[in-house]
């Protein structure tokens, strides 16, 4: 079997060699030329997946990367997996997939499934892309063309998730195209979950990113009412997580950061809109996330001012740009915010993060491009008048940071097991 995966990222890539893995050949189709090129030469540009992870599939002849859509009518079926970002008003921005329909459209011959993987609101396959594809090809989707969504669930950083393993929801337009679909992934992925359509499956995937956002904007708050009652919501987490039944722990944090949990729930939110409904807990979520920023800084700012310092003038030190642990990926991670606020307020700011070590252009902050981690070392570290540790990557050794660094605002609990002076950790 030969397939095409377009949009080569951090979903596309590891699918990709999933695929290979498996024995289907895969041709990878991406409009970046540079990751292309690296692909082909069998390197890898995200962090934690290895060069040899893409050689040992190039060398097996499995896997090609290309900029030319014209090859779709090699494969037997397309599977789509390109951003799905907000547009300035934060409202959903379909373009990279309506355009990756328009791409491949032309090429599309009888009987190829197309499956799209990007989180979307419900009706984006059935009605948004259908209707692109049918119109490129002059074919008929559940008749001339399989279509099919299914979501990805990628956790990346996480050793224990692999994509082989990982239950894969799948909802065909049709009953034939969910049978296709069926087909497709038995080859690679252990578990499948056939759901009734293709918009059950997308609403599937929003339902799991709208519940992890209204549950850490749930254990934000409580971080708040806590902290204002002498209590540490952390201990009380570790607590409650003994139970063993009816319990999931969420943490708290400097805001809400990634691909998908800042961004996806508002994709439901706009399309509820258009049936006459509003999505008051994804908004009120929304509401609370995004105020975390603002409370690191107040925090921040008390901490300092306990050292007889202003915020003005201080040097402070972000700790942390990516916007988990142990990954490269910076996408609307909160440290950014932490940044623009801390300079808005006269702070003379810089970075550490060992997987970032220059800051790429980004959408939102593009000031910051260029910028480099600064080196960690004692003479750097003790320069800062406050460190503000955004992230808990594993990489970094928090036994030197309690020796350098004088006053330490930690928002994820990094501190918890180091030994350090009163008062010189404050907790945001
Ligand atoms: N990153 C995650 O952990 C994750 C998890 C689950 C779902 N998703 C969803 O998967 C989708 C992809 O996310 P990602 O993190 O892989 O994004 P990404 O930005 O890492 O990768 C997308 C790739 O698509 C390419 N691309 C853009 N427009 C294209 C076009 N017209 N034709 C061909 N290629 C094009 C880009 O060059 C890029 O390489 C999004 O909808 C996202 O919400 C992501």
């Amino acid at each position: 079997m030969k397939i095409a995966i377009v949009g080569l990222g951090y979903v596309g890539l590891p699918l990709s060699l999933q695929f290979a893995r498996s024995q289907v050949t895969v041709l990878g189709l991406d409009i970046d030329r540079t990751k292309i090129d690296l692909l082909n030469a069998g390197r890898s540009f995200i962090k934690h997946i290895s060069n040899e992870a893409v050689a040992e599939q190039r060398q097996a002849g499995r896997f090609e990367a290309s900029t030319d859509f014209a090859r779709i009518k090699e494969v037997e079926a397309v599977v789509i997996c390109v951003p799905t970002p907000l547009n300035k008003n934060r409202e959903p921005d379909i373009s990279y997939v309506l355009n990756t329909g328009k791409s491949i459209a032309p090429h599309l011959t009888k009987g190829t499934l197309v499956v799209l993987e990007s989180t979307t609101y419900p009706g984006t396959t059935d009605e948004d892309l259908r209707e692109v594809l049918e119109k490129g090809s002059g074919l008929k989707a559940g008749v001339d063309f399989h279509l099919a969504f299914s979501p990805e669930r990628e956790d990346p950083g996480n050793p224990q998730s692999v994509v082989k393993s990982i239950p894969k929801v799948i909802g065909g337009y049709t009953p034939a195209c969910l049978e296709r679909t069926k087909i497709l992934y038995g080859k690679a992925l252990d578990t499948l979950v056939p759901v009734s359509s293709c918009r059950a499956a997308e609403a599937t995937k929003l339902l799991e990113n709208i519940f992890r956002g209204v549950n850490i904007a749930l254990v934000n708050e409580l971080k708040l009412v806590y902290d204002a009652m002498g209590i540490d919501v952390w201990e009380v987490i570790a607590a409650a997580k003994t139970k063993p039944f009816g319990f999931m722990a969420f943490y708290p944090g400097p805001g809400l950061g990634g691909h998908c949990i800042p961004i996806d729930p508002f994709y439901l939110t706009w399309k509820a809109r258009e049936y006459g409904q509003n999505t008051k807990f994804i908004e009120l979520a929304g509401e609370v996330n995004t105020a975390m920023p603002m409370h690191v800084v107040n925090r921040a700012a008390d901490a300092l001012n306990n050292h007889r310092k202003p915020v003005n003038g201080s040097k402070i030190l972000i700790l942390g740009l990516a916007y988990k642990p142990n990954v490269d990926d910076d996408r609307e991670s909160p440290s950014y915010v932490l940044l623009d606020l801390f300079k808005d307020r006269g702070a003379e700011m810089a970075y550490y993060d060992p997987y970032v070590p220059v800051i790429r252009p980004t959408r939102e902050h593009p000031h910051w491009a260029g910028t480099k981690s600064i080196v960690w070392n004692r003479e750097t570290i003790s320069a800062f008048d406050a460190v503000v540790i955004a992230t808990n990557h594993k990489d970094v050794n928090y036994q030197e940071l309690a020796a350098w660094a004088p006053c330490i605002i930690d928002t994820r609990n990094a501190m918890a097991s180091i030994k350090t002076a009163p008062g010189q950790v404050v907790k945001a």
